[in-house]
């Protein structure tokens, strides 16, 4: 159970707006993969939450008629990667939000979050920075847009003004129109993991491809919120694209960059990474801006050996006139104790369910104590090791930071609802037994299940693939090698190339 005092969830924007003014204590919740593990380590213990993770409005990309592109702030990372419109127009920031955490928190995390929880490290913020992005905020006197460098006003703050929401971020044609980019996440592990330092180049080359028209460059955690290096941007103006000039141009940034000492990283090795960082993503950059194929260094010196490895219409639900008389929410509060209650329905394993949950309780809480449903495990409770791991509509979510409130209407799928109707073990059960790829066992149902999600898609993929489809678990008898045989067999087997 979470240490909550109240939970109020929104069914449009101006209820949540309305909620917010009513509650002017009340703290806001989308995906809660920052707010339930702050709630949980007791920073937010006793907190009163207006949940907008309701709000499918606010979910999506969707191109305007002057090019504009507006991304709704309930999108998740995953959603953002995998959508058309990103790959087409901005695939950077589909690169960059790639690099959250792992499967399972790119699936809850959403762009929204990412930027106003005001932290430096936020992987998707440095690239919004380079594409001059626009926040769009929505309160009680309306609509606001900001660009996204005054939205940020210190370490951890932004401009957000009490009863409003972040509803969409936009990101103008002109932003992105002719440039390509790159992002890198130098950190010390290659999932599941925040940034060291976070580096994000755009670049447009001109028409013949031989100089740089305009260079974007943006960092996260070389200073207390992410930023631009603009005395490196206009060093690399008009220059002529050779690799003497992409050196001059990383071993500019230290006029821009401040970083500081940190358990992670001392401020001199965010330095150096700074522009080892620039160098590396604006070759890649302007191979992708041109592929400029009369540069020689573009393919060959790119600095790998200096600091090591790094790991269709708009919703229109921002601006949508108050629904008089809306019920906001279907959370009771019991008079004698003051607890709330939700009744909640949904399918678990194939059956419809009806409940009445807490609205402490997390999907864990439920699944365990309501369902028995005891291959959902209690590990770390903080989104971090993968054992609590089930699948809702048909992605993986670790249920310890999902509120159970939030399943109504959903379709679970845990372990048990993969065997047979007399216990016939599934495929995937089978080979982990048959390749020796459980051990305590303890991680091994929250595994499997981002496996199940894996088969399910029905594609191919390779070795380094699984990896990272599998890199949101922890296995503390560290038995990965034969994880990874067992999925790769039941993938190739299921696709008849055994
Ligand atoms: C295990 C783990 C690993 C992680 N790894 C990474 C990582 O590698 N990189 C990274 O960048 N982040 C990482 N995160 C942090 C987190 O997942 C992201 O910051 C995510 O984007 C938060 O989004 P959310 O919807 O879950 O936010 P929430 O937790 O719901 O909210 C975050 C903050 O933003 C506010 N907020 C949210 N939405 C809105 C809105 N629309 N309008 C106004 N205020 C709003 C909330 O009040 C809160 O202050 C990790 C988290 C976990 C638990
Ligand atoms: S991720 Fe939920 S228990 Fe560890
Ligand atoms: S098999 Fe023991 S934790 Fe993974």
């Amino acid at each position: 159970m979470y240490d909550m005092k109240s939970l109020y969830e929104a069914e449009t924007v101006q209820d949540a707006i309305r909620l917010l003014q009513e509650h002017p204590e009340a703290q806001i919740i989308a995906g809660g993969s920052d707010v339930l593990v702050q709630m949980r380590e007791g920073k937010r213990a006793g907190a009163e939450l207006v949940s907008i993770y309701g709000l499918d409005d606010l979910r999506g990309v969707t191109l305007e008629e002057d090019g504009t592109l507006w991304i709704g702030s309930l999108t998740s990372f995953s959603h953002i990667t995998q959508d058309p419109l990103i790959q087409k127009y901005i695939p950077v920031l589909g690169e960059a939000v790639d690099m959250v955490g792992g499967p399972q928190i790119r699936n809850i995390g959403t762009i929204g979050g990412n930027t106003c929880n005001g932290v430096t490290s936020a992987d998707s913020a440095s690239t919004l920075f380079a594409w001059d992005a626009v926040i769009e905020l929505t309160g009680p006197v309306g609509v606001r847009q900001i660009p996204i460098r005054d939205f940020y006003i210190k370490a951890g703050k932004v401009d957000l003004q009490p009863g409003e929401i972040q509803t969409g971020i936009l990101i103008r044609k002109e932003s992105y129109e002719g440039y390509a980019g790159h992002y890198i996440k130098y950190a010390m592990r290659n999932a599941m993991d925040i940034a060291t330092l976070g580096c994000s180049v755009n670049v447009k080359l001109t028409e013949d491809k031989k100089r740089f028209e305009d260079i974007r460059i943006a960092y996260g955690v070389a200073g207390p919120v992410p930023m631009r290096a603009v005395h490196a941007e206009e060093a690399g103006r008009g220059l002529e694209v050779t690799d003497e000039n992409i050196e001059k141009i990383g071993d500019t940034v230290l006029k821009d960059v401040t970083p500081r000492d940190s358990w992670r990283a001392s401020k001199a090795f965010r330095e150096h990474i700074s522009k080892v960082l620039c160098k590396r993503a604006l070759r890649e950059a302007v191979k992708r801006a041109a592929g400029y194929e009369g540069y020689a260094g573009v393919t060959g010196a790119d600095g790998a050996d200096e600091a090591g490895d790094a790991a269709g219409g708009r919703n229109e639900a921002a601006s949508e006139a108050v629904r008089p008389g809306t019920q906001v929410h279907s959370i009771m509060t019991d008079p004698t104790s003051q607890r709330q209650y939700k009744l909640i329905r949904c399918r678990i394993n194939g059956v419809e369910r009806e409940t009445m949950v807490d609205a402490r309780a997390s999907l864990t809480d439920m699944l365990r104590n309501d369902y028995s449903l005891t291959s959902v495990k209690k590990g770390c409770e903080v989104g971090e090791c993968g054992a609590c791991n089930v699948i809702i509509d048909g992605e993986c979510y670790n249920s310890c930071i999902y509120l159970a409130a939030w399943a109504d209407g959903k379709d679970i799928l845990t372990l048990e609802g993969l065997m047979g109707p007399n216990g016939e073990l599934s495929d995937i059960q089978q080979a982990f037994i048959d390749e020796a790829a459980v051990q305590c066992g303890f991680c091994t149902p929250g595994v499997i299940m981002s496996a199940v999600e894996i088969l399910e898609s029905g594609k191919e993929y390779t070795r380094d693939e699984l990896r990272k489809l599998l890199s949101g678990h922890l296995c503390r008898c560290t038995g990965y090698e034969n994880i990874l045989n067992a999925v790769e067999k039941t993938m190739k087997k299921r696709l008849g190339k055994e």
